[in-house]
């Protein structure tokens, strides 16, 4: 975990997302076919993590170009470093907050870009109520008219045991139910509310799809569980002391051990519930 030099504390290690949570950007098949990038498109990237997929998509693009966006310096540096203008010409990767893009990166909102595409992201970054209508109405500024916004999130009942029992083991150990929950990092929306809010901004929904997806974690000794909630749900953690956390982990570990870990191989799976959208930016 590093600390950002406007103080503002950097949740993300790309060091940590590697080793416990390297599926994500993996498990992005389906969202990245409707993206469908074409040779000439120009991609904007909102949350980009450390840029696999980033990168992925700038390899389809051999005459367009792809901004990658992310609030972690972390995340940020890592894709740099992986992911060089040496060798990626048309991919270019820079730290912003995605909530206010208006005012850390007021460029992109110039209506040049033919996609724009996230995966695994606004969940974090729809968190805050005040700022959910502006990440989408900047998302539609930033593309050209006729245009698609194209993305996978979480949705409605995501990752649901896990996160409640996070809040159960932080209240087992003193912390306030609503202090919990104000430290819960995460906005998982139903289809209905993804759809009205696409079209309240201004976008053609073209298609808005919710998947039960139980997802497989990564062996103990590449993070396993542990690893999954320090990393994820490091926000919920810091309403405890390190000491504690460290007993608030090992409690969730073994509460979900009942309903996360396979009896038949060991292996253990959380309930990972995708939410997918596609919306045009109409043409006049
Ligand atoms: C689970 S990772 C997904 C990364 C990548 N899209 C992938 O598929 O691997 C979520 C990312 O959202 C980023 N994020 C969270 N809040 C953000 C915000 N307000 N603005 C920009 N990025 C944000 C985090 O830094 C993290 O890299």
């Amino acid at each position: 975990m590093t600390v950002t030099q406007n103080s503002k504390k950097d949740h993300w290690s790309s060091k940590a997302y590697n080793t416990s949570a390297s599926f994500v950007p993996k498990l992005a098949t389906t969202v990245y076919s409707y993206l469908d990038p074409q040779p000439t498109d120009s991609i904007l990237d909102i949350g980009c993590g450390d840029g696999p997929l980033t990168a992925q998509i700038a390899g389809a693009v051999s005459s367009g170009r792809v901004l990658g966006l992310d609030a972690s310096p972390s995340m940020i540096q890592t894709a740099q470093k992986d992911y060089a203008p040496s060798k990626h010409p048309n991919l270019i990767f820079q730290v912003a907050d995605c909530t206010k893009l208006s005012k850390e990166v007021p460029e992109v909102l110039d209506g040049s870009f033919d996609k724009v595409f996230s995966n695994a992201a606004y969940h974090w970054i729809l968190r805050n109520p005040e700022t959910r209508k502006d990440v989408f109405s900047d998302a539609f500024k930033a593309l050209k008219p006729g245009g698609s916004l194209v993305f996978e999130m979480g949705g409605a009942g995501n990752v649901a045991e896990v996160r409640s029992t996070i809040i159960a083991a932080l209240a087992m150990h003193g912390v306030l139910l609503d202090e919990a929950r104000k430290a819960d990092p995460w906005f998982f929306p139903s289809e209905k509310w993804i759809s009205a809010m696409l079209e309240d901004v201004g976008f053609q929904v073209e298609r808005v799809e919710l998947e039960y997806r139980p997802t497989r974690l990564t062996d103990h000794d590449e993070g396993g569980l542990e690893g999954w909630v320090r990393l994820f749900g490091a926000q919920l953690l810091e309403t405890v002391s390190e000491l504690t956390r460290a007993e608030v982990v090992r409690w969730v570990v073994e509460v979900l051990r009942s309903s996360c870990q396979r009896e038949e191989d060991g292996s253990w799976w959380i309930g990972y519930v995708r939410l997918r959208a596609v919306a045009k930016k109409p043409q006049h």
